[in-house]
This record gives structure tokens, sequence and C-alpha cells, in this order.
């Protein structure tokens, strides 16, 4: 095989915000917002990676790497850094790459929380996968584009975006244990019972908010030393108040209470949903909201205004998705009352002196694929 054209979604995560790097349970579904490329192998140890609008705008940007040159640190910077990390990754793991080239257009929004790198890697390793026919199962690829994120790209991500867009199945969200990567696929179709999910993109992206993520994994991992257990994961839902007694300060105890009760809420919700109950989960994403608000700190005004807005209007239920400090929410509503909660929220942004969110409806879409 030489060449052929492969697609890679984004995701939306349902619920289970800020556990992945606390070995806990996240519920990510993917949209059907994809980033496609085209590609052609090629043996002469070249990287070709061409961009139409792939992160920065809308300009055409070409950059050429030699396989056997990439080294963490050492690429130019900017969107095609994810895709030869990935190369990197792979080359590191001992598979052989040739050189390809890589031509890549995106529907999926970026700098939204919405995972557009995650996707632009993923889409790479299934493309590289199948030309050279390395074999590798989903979630080994999933991990092996989280080190090309984590050590490539240099950002402490945790496994859930990559493993969205690589095993996310039509028609489900993708219940994951990130401790053993134990996965479940659980029937999410929202349309069938006259429900609407919205994603609100505040079209705001936070200065800083790297350097947050970094100390936000960095409290929990010393809030579970002074606990004495491997991970946040490890304390019990049960065990919460009596863990928070033996938390010196206020700021890590918040840390902790959102860990705890966040994997407690992913289960609930798996509950609910296997149980036919899908509007019973709109309070369950609320305060999953506000316990991102209030105790893990990584909303900002535009979420929260998306949020209130959306619930004042009659949503469901309502919650920041992904890293935070901007990006996007998601809104559970009413079919009926999908044009009023939407009116609502734009109008609510207009009245703050917002710049206009975007919006669209979410269904649960299918992970990465070979197009043709
Ligand atoms: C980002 C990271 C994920 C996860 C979320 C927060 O999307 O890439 O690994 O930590 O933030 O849930």
């Amino acid at each position: 095989m030489n060449g052929g054209v492969w697609a890679a979604p984004g995701r939306v995560n349902l619920i289970g915000e800020h556990t992945d790097y606390n070995d806990g349970f996240v519920m990510p579904f993917a949209l059907p917002r994809t980033v496609v490329a085209t590609v052609t192998r090629r043996d002469d140890g070249l990287l070709r990676l061409r961009s139409d609008a792939v992160g920065t705008g809308s300009a055409v940007d070409t950059v050429e790497l030699r396989v056997d040159e990439l080294a963490p640190g050492r690429g130019p910077g900017g969107w095609s850094d994810y895709p030869a990390g990935v190369v990197w990754a792979l080359r590191e793991a001992g598979h052989r790459i040739g050189g390809a080239d890589l031509h890549y257009t995106s529907t999926v929004p970026a700098g939204a929380g919405l995972s557009s790198s995650a996707a632009l890697e993923v889409v790479t390793a299934l493309a590289l996968d199948d030309l050279y026919g390395l074999g590798l199962e989903r979630q080994r690829m999933a991990s092996l584009c989280r080190r090309a994120e984590n050590v490539y790209v240099g950002a402490p991500t945790g496994i859930m975006d990559q493993t969205a867009s690589a095993c996310c199945v039509e028609g489900h969200a993708l219940f994951l244990d990130t401790r053993d990567l134990s996965r479940r696929q659980i029937p999410l179709d929202l349309p069938a019972y006259g429900l609407d999910l919205l994603v609100f993109d505040t079209r705001v992206k936070h200065a800083h908010s790297d350097g947050a993520y970094g100390r936000r994994r960095a409290g929990c991992e010393s809030a579970a030393e002074t606990l004495g257990v491997p991970a946040l994961r490890d304390v019990p839902y049960a065990a919460l108040a009596e863990a928070l007694d033996r938390l010196p300060d206020p700021g890590s105890r918040a840390l902790v209470r959102h860990v705890v009760t966040e994997n407690h809420r992913v289960r609930r919700v798996v509950a609910l949903l296997e149980a036919g109950e899908p509007r019973r989960i709109g309070p369950v994403l609320t305060a999953s909201h506000t316990s991102l608000r209030d105790d893990f700190r990584v909303s900002c005004p535009e979420l929260d205004l998306v949020v209130s807005a959306a619930l004042a209007a009659g949503a469901l239920g309502a919650r920041m998705t992904g890293g935070g400090f901007g990006g996007a929410a998601i809104v559970l509503t009413e079919r009926a009352a999908s044009a009023a909660v939407t009116r609502a929220v734009e109008s609510a942004f207009a009245t703050a002196g917002y710049r206009a969110p975007g919006v669209f409806g979410a269904r649960a879409s299918s992970g990465a694929l070979r197009l043709s």
C-alpha cells in the first residue's frame, strides 16, 4: 500500500475531568469533527508535513524534517511538532518509518479544548500504522501519541484525548479506567430520547493555561503522597471526609475533593445511562462544573456564563469540558428547548460584552478510521 486518506476525530468529555492523570475514570465521546490526512509513503527518510489551517488560522504551512533527526525539543514548534512527535515515538518504539508526505485538513476547532492536537496525532499514527504494516492495537497507538505529546511536544497531559480519538465507537461514550486502560462502550444515543447535547466554544484561550494544568497535576500528586496512596484514584468516595481531615491545607483539600467526587460522578453517569435514564445525568454534569469551578478552579467567567445562562433557560445540565481556562462547555437539553437555550447563551454573551460563542450539536461519532 502506497497511500490513502485517514480521519481522526476531536472529542468532548461527557464527564470525568482532571481525573486521567490521577489514575481515575473518564467518559469522552468522539465528535463528528475530524482531522483528515492524505498520506503517501516515501522511502528516502523524509517527512513532509503540510497543513491547511490546522492549529493556527488559514495559512498553508509546509514543514520538512528528516525522520532520523527527530528529537524532543528540536522541532520548529507549532502544529507540526504533534505529527513529528508521533513519528519520533514510533521510531523510539522500534518501528521503522521510511518517510511520508502527510497533508492535513481539519474541521476540529483549534484551541477550543476539543482535542484537535490528539486528532492530529492519532490520524498520523493510524496512517503510518497502515502504510508501514505496524499492526498496532488502538490503545497502544493512543499511548504512543500521548508519549509524543508529553515528551516531544512537552505538554504533561493524561491519556484521555488520544484514547478517545483512537478508540471511540459511533453512538457510544467511552468509559475508560485510566489506570489499567480497560474500556467499556456505553450507548449514548441522546437524539433517540429527544435530547440534544450542545457544544459552546467560548473562543477563549487563557494565557498560562499550560502552567496551571501542570500545577494542578503536581498538587494532586503531592496530595496523594501525603495521603500515602499511589494516586488520588485510590481514595474511596466513602473515605473522603477522613482523607480531607488528614490534609494540612485548604488548597490540597479542594483538589482531592474534586478528584474523588468526580470519579464518583463518572460511575453515576455510567449507571444512569445504562439504566436508560439520560435526563437524570443533567444534575451530575452541573455538579461536575461546580466542582471544577470552585474546588479545582479551572473554569473561567465565559465558561461559567455558558453554564448559568443555559441552566436558567431550562437546560438539564451543563459543564465545562476538557482542561478548562477557556475552551468549550457542553449543555444537555431537551431538543424542544435547544433553540431557546442557544439564544439565551448568545444573548448573555452579548450582554457581558464577550465575543459570540461558536455552537454546534454533538452526536457520538466514530473513532479514527481509514476513509479511502
Ligand atoms: C486535557 C488533557 C487531558 C485531561 C483533560 C482534563 O484535555 O489533555 O489528558 O487531563 O485536559 O480532564
